[in-house]
């Protein structure tokens, strides 16, 4: 590999610097992202400056521009879909639109009935409260949020056994944007009380390459647009993840790269060194992919035993490694286990990393 082996010096860190970013392609946020502030500086402020999921904007456009003409907030919304799409950036996106102020916080942190009843009682005329992982309330968080939702109303239980009695609070108008990478394991009344229930998309190759390119300019960097394209085809459809490999890129170049403008070259040996692939494939995805092939003759194999032989934790390779691969028809689940189809073969034979 050109970087690593025409520059000894560099060369010899940078490999270990790859081995212990071993899943530089998980689309969830790392440890280092969410010991992030809020703000990593990439997030779109404004509707204008979020690109892609056209259906989606246009959909808020209108709502944004009628509650404000009314006077009124938002209606409640919930934003659903994979990981690292934009859920969150959207949802402060909306505060900004609106002109208000947007609360943070996420479910497994509302486990006390008075988590959530101190923040909605602390909200202000026309705030948002954003509420991630929403899927994960409790059942008394759930049933706090009912008449919240619909009547602006909070119902709390005062006292207890024989003179236990229900103080009815109101509270102010508010919008809740929840939003969840499991829009089926909420339960259906929590569900059918957001007046808006929109679903995130993967994005095309067109807007992740704008994507890059806005990111580029922020982080001061110069990248032509066949660098942009090429972070773009390999970053599994997902902002989050263009954004990780648009920093790895950049540290390379930092290191290794005597000119200012990042090329398509560049973010090939890059992100070879990081062994993501041209498809965004990384070595755990193709040590997957591999394994079935070489050893289980394609599949099927149960995912138990593809587990014990990669020495992973089962729900890990389904929740982690799986999905993009399912996703691009790499692999396939079939009642009798996990199958590599014709393009997953074809892949691996014309990829050697
Ligand atoms: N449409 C977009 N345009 C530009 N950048 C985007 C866009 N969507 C997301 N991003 C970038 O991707 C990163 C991840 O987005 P975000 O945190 O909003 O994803 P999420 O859907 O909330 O993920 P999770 O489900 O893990 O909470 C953001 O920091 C932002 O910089
Ligand atoms: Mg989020």
């Amino acid at each position: 590999m050109a970087i690593v082996s025409s520059k000894a010096g560099h060369g010899e860190f940078l490999p270990s610097m790859a081995q212990r970013n071993t899943r530089l392609v998980d689309p969830a946020p790392s440890k280092d992202e969410l010991c992030l502030p809020r703000d990593d500086g990439l997030r779109p402020k404004l509707l204008a400056d979020y690109i892609g999921q056209n259906d989606l904007k246009q959909v808020l456009g209108i709502a944004v521009k009628a509650a404000i003409g009314r006077g009124d907030c938002l209606d409640h919304v919930l934003f659903y879909g994979p990981p690292g799409l934009g859920k969150t950036t959207m949802a402060l996106v909306l505060a900004e639109e609106m002109g208000v102020k947007c609360r943070i916080t996420s479910a497994p942190a509302l486990e006390r009935p008075r988590d959530i009843v101190g923040l909605l009682l602390n909200l202000q005329p026309r705030e948002l409260l954003f509420i991630d992982e929403i899927h994960r309330l409790t059942r008394v968080a759930e049933e706090l949020l009912y008449p919240a939702m619909e009547d602006r109303r909070l119902d709390i239980t005062v006292g207890r056994g024989s003179t236990a009695r229900i103080r009815v609070l109101d509270l102010p108008p508010f919008t809740l944007i929840g939003a969840t990478t499991r829009a089926g394991a909420l339960s259906s009344p929590l569900r059918d009380r957001f007046g808006l229930v929109q679903r995130l998309e993967f994005y095309g190759l067109d807007d992740l390459q704008a994507i890059v390119a806005r990111a580029a300019g922020l982080l001061g960097l110069t990248l032509n647009e066949e660098a942009c394209l090429e972070i773009a085809r390999r970053c599994r459809g997902t902002p989050r993840i263009a954004n990780r490999l648009l920093r790895r890129v950049r540290d390379v170049a930092t290191v290794c790269s005597k000119s200012n403008c990042i090329d398509a070259s560049l973010v090939d040996e890059a992100l070879t060194l990081h062994r993501v692939d041209e498809k965004g494939l990384d070595a755990s995805d193709r040590r997957l992919l591999e394994l079935l092939v070489k050893s289980h003759g394609g599949g099927p194999a149960g995912l138990e035993t593809l587990a014990a032989a990669l020495g992973e934790d089962a729900a890990t390779l389904e929740a982690v490694v799986e999905p993009f691969l399912l996703q691009i028809g790499f692999l396939q689940r079939t009642p009798r286990g996990r199958v590599v189809t014709q393009a997953g073969r074809t892949h691996l034979g014309a990829t050697h990393l």
